[in-house]
């Protein structure tokens, strides 16, 4: 049997994993207390760019199988079990900001006052261990008066959703992870996902709260550490003759034991969740007296790794004052209009202190950089305008209407044009012979550049 799920929090992992239980035909309430999210996502449309949402979404609420509401009641009293996916940001120090999760539980405690039937609650939302036992199940308690593990289920359901790619990995995940407080709460959420999966059911791993918990953290931080371990290789790689990060991460990668994924060197890794997260596990190892100092290098080499793009771009200008320098990409990966903690900011702010002159373009995050940088870049309405008069090219995201550029083109447009390949996109040996072309991770030609 099918039963009614909700949703409480209609951020990326909300809103995807709700239209996709929705789209195969479970009966799904959301809710938002963000009233113009509400009226988005009511009207058929997401509130953020992301591949393929905004269909399944559409057909969702035509069929009547998503409503959205903004009445917590509604959601936790007409449904079996509510998903907890609202958002986990940093606070100042870094250590994570659990308000929203606080005010999610206590809304659920309150609801759950209400009914009389076993309801189940999962912290879907990414939490420091021991989370959703000191808050999560405290305030559900103490709010609704009942017990954990006789009258309501709790369990810890991490997701590993990757923006751009959201609804293909909530529909093929690689595995489900469940951390249990009781059997009768892991049970009940292994049926929903048999359900939702079919045939296609991934691993399933039945586990303590604490571990679930932890998987998700170790999880993002493995991930940001090979992208940072690539990306130091990619700094050794620049400094000796004939070397290419390139070959290199494809030589290891071959090694079953490294696996070829997440090893492409570039300006650095962005988006709203590593650096929150590695930040927050960071915090959380200090205050039980464990140091990490591996996440601390990862975090350290990401955080210079932009402004080794800017130093390319430099040391093949000469200078940057009044250089006129074309961004190529802002968001902080190809598909999606998303540019928090995106890489390209740090580039373009650098960039301008050096006196340059900065115009950008993006296929989707356009309207998002104005909010950043105001006026103090021009903005192109497509590649040729970006690049037209300009004395260096910088690509920065790697979306795919970039890749298919070829240096004529930017020598049509440009003058003198410096290309600085931060996303490894272009072919060195097709375009170090047509145009003045440096890259990361490639050894450097800066001697050959200048001479040209
Ligand atoms: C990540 C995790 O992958 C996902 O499991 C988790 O739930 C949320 O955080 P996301 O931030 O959407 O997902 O993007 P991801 O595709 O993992 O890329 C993160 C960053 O690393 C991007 O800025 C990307 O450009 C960069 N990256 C990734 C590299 O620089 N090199 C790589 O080889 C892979």
């Amino acid at each position: 049997m099918v039963e009614v799920i909700s949703f409480f929090g209609l951020g990326y992992v909300g809103l995807t994993t709700a239209a996709c239980f929705a789209s195969r035909g479970f009966r799904v309430i959301g809710f938002d207390n963000d009233y113009n999210k509400f009226k988005a996502i009511s009207s058929g449309v997401a509130p953020f760019f992301e591949p393929g949402l905004d269909e399944i979404l559409k057909i969702s609420l035509e069929k009547g199988n998503l409503k959205v509401t903004m009445d917590p009641n509604t959601a936790v009293l007409n449904s079996k079990v509510t998903f907890i996916t609202v958002a986990t940001p940093s606070k100042e120090d870094g250590s994570i900001d659990l308000s929203y999760i606080k005010e999610a539980s206590k809304m659920i405690g309150n609801s759950l006052k209400l009914k009389d039937e076993w309801h189940l609650v999962a912290v879907k939302s990414t939490v420091v261990p021991t989370t959703s036992e000191a808050v999560v199940k405290k305030i559900v308690e103490e709010t609704s008066g009942k017990k954990c593990g006789r009258d309501f289920g709790l369990c810890v359901n991490p997701e590993f959703l990757r923006e751009g790619n959201a609804v293909e990995d909530t529909l093929n995940p690689d595995r489900i992870i469940i951390g249990e407080f009781d059997e009768k709460s892991g049970d009940f959420l292994e049926r929903i996902y048999r359900e939702f999966y079919g045939q296609k059911i991934p691993p399933i791993i039945r586990t303590t709260p604490v571990n679930a918990e932890l998987i998700k953290y170790a999880n993002n931080a493995f991930l940001a550490t090979k992208v940072s371990f690539i990306n130091m290789i990619a700094n050794l790689c620049q400094k000796l003759p004939g070397a290419d990060v390139e070959v290199v991460a494809r030589g290891i990668g071959l090694d079953k034991r490294i696996g070829p994924l997440f090893l492409k060197a570039g300006a650095g890794w962005g988006g709203s969740c590593w650096s929150k997260d590695l930040k927050a596990l960071l915090s959380f190892g200090l205050k039980i007296g464990v140091e990490l100092p591996l996440i601390e290098a990862t975090l350290k080499i990401n955080d210079s790794q932009p402004y080794k793009v800017v130093e390319l771009a430099k040391m093949a200008l000469g200078s940057l004052r009044g250089k006129r320098v074309s961004i190529l990409g802002l968001a902080f990966k190809p598909n999606t209009d998303d540019m928090r903690n995106a890489v390209s900011i740090k580039i373009v702010e650098k960039l301008l202190s050096e006196g340059a002159k900065v115009t950008v373009y993006d296929p989707k995050a356009i309207e998002n950089a104005k909010s950043i940088f105001f006026e103090r870049v021009e903005y192109a309405k497509n590649i040729e305008d970006c690049l037209r008069n300009s004395e260096c090219a910088v690509i920065v995201t790697e979306w795919d209407e970039f890749k298919k550029l070829k240096p004529e083109y930017f020598v049509k447009l440009m003058r003198d044009p410096v290309i600085v390949d931060a996303r490894r996109i272009f072919c060195p040996m097709e375009f170090q012979d047509k145009v003045k072309f440096v890259a990361i991770g490639l050894s450097n030609n800066f001697e050959r550049i200048q001479k040209t």
